[in-house]
């Protein structure tokens, strides 16, 4: 099968993309509208971008040619925080994606807890095992549908301490759940570690830690 991207409109392209593009790991965004509203929903066009200093970032798309309610939030106040969901909750999840008015907190709405963050106004969600509180680096526009790619830095993780050990988590205690096409989510299953490469010579480790080719 070949596929001319010009004989795709919009949707179709979302349809195809979100079929190739897995399993995605799933941010759930808590975020505060200028108003203080919370808002929760997740995104699954997430991954981080930067580890000096730490940053991730979502792609979120337009709703009816507007910002959706997280990245209008984004807009106004700068800040968010991404809570990682596990297998177990993929089911609240996919009820949070729902289209709430913008006065709802979805996280009220759906029985979930939420608890102060340390360093940004957007509380957290009590009960997953890794948030991330995260203050706006940038905001760039893709496409011509209103899609925006929003980075984070990082200022604060909270993670659960039975994941950690030695700066590292536990995959599969963490649990993560992951989404695939439409409303298909995924379980990481099988993990088969390889021997780590060597890093060349031309392949330099910066004091900070990050690698440099
Ligand atoms: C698992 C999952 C992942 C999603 N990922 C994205 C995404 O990456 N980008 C996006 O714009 N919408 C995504 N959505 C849809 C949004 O969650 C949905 O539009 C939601 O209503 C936005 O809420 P808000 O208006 O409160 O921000 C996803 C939905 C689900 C269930």
């Amino acid at each position: 099968m070949i596929i001319d991207p010009h004989t795709l409109d919009a949707e179709a392209a979302y349809r195809l993309l979100t079929g190739i593009v897995v399993p995605r790991p799933i941010a759930w965004v808590t975020t505060r509208s200028a108003d203080g509203i919370v808002n929760l929903a997740p995104f699954s066009a997430f991954t981080m971008v930067s580890n000096s200093p730490p940053i991730v970032g979502i792609n979120i798309g337009a709703r009816a040619g507007s910002r959706k309610d997280t990245a209008r939030n984004i807009h106004e106040t700068s800040q968010f925080v991404i809570n990682i969901p596990t297998w177990d909750m993929r089911s609240t999840v996919h009820d949070s994606s729902r289209e709430f008015a913008p006065h709802i907190n979805e996280a009220d709405e759906l029985g979930l807890e939420l608890i102060d963050s340390d360093l940004i106004s957007p509380p957290r969600l009590a009960a997953t095992p890794i948030s991330l509180e995260c203050e706006l680096d940038r905001i760039v526009e893709f496409g011509d549908s209103g899609s925006e790619f929003i980075t984070g830095r990082i200022v604060r993780f909270h993670i659960r301490d039975n994941l950690y050990e030695n700066g590292k988590i536990d995959t599969g205690l963490l649990d993560p759940a992951a989404r695939i096409a439409g409303p298909s989510y995924s379980r990481i299953k099988v993990v088969d570690t390889l021997a780590p490469i060597a890093l060349s010579p031309k392949i330099t480790k910066s004091k900070n830690g990050g690698v440099s080719i």
